[in-house]
């Protein structure tokens, strides 16, 4: 997958760049996506922040059943806690499991310690 993050959309602040820890919990936060409203969720892996859409491929719903536990018991991957899914950390692809296709990515930036995400033409910020 092609990381173009710095040419996308607008950028919206997520996060402190320190809220992020390698392999641990993730931050989430919520995006519109196709005009619904969704869980977006950011990790750090091997030192670079990705973030997906919370929606599993097998059965659209969110994956982390304790909320913010995405990283599966080895470290190496994302994981659905409902039927075990499991999606590469750095791409979202799927890699086994009950999972069809890859998590829709959110592009990232990170700079000055703070985390950014892009917005998309389907990936818009929630309106207040
Ligand atoms: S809903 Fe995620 S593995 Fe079934």
């Amino acid at each position: 997958m092609r990381d173009d993050s710095a040419m996308l959309g607008e950028t919206v602040p997520l996060c402190n760049a320190s809220d992020l820890v390698d392999g641990g919990d993730a931050v989430p936060f919520d995006v519109r996506y196709f005009g619904q409203t969704c869980r977006g969720f950011a990790v750090r892996f091997r030192g670079k922040a990705h973030a997906y859409l919370n929606r599993c491929t097998h059965v659209p719903m969110e994956m982390d059943y304790q909320p913010n536990k995405f990283f599966d018991i080895t470290g190496n991957y994302l994981i659905c806690a409902t039927h075990g899914a499991i999606y590469s950390p750095e791409t979202g692809e799927g890699r086994g499991g009950p999972c069809r296709g890859g998590l829709v990515k959110i592009a990232l930036s990170e700079h000055d310690g703070v985390v950014h995400w892009h917005t998309g033409p389907h990936l818009k910020p929630i309106e207040f």
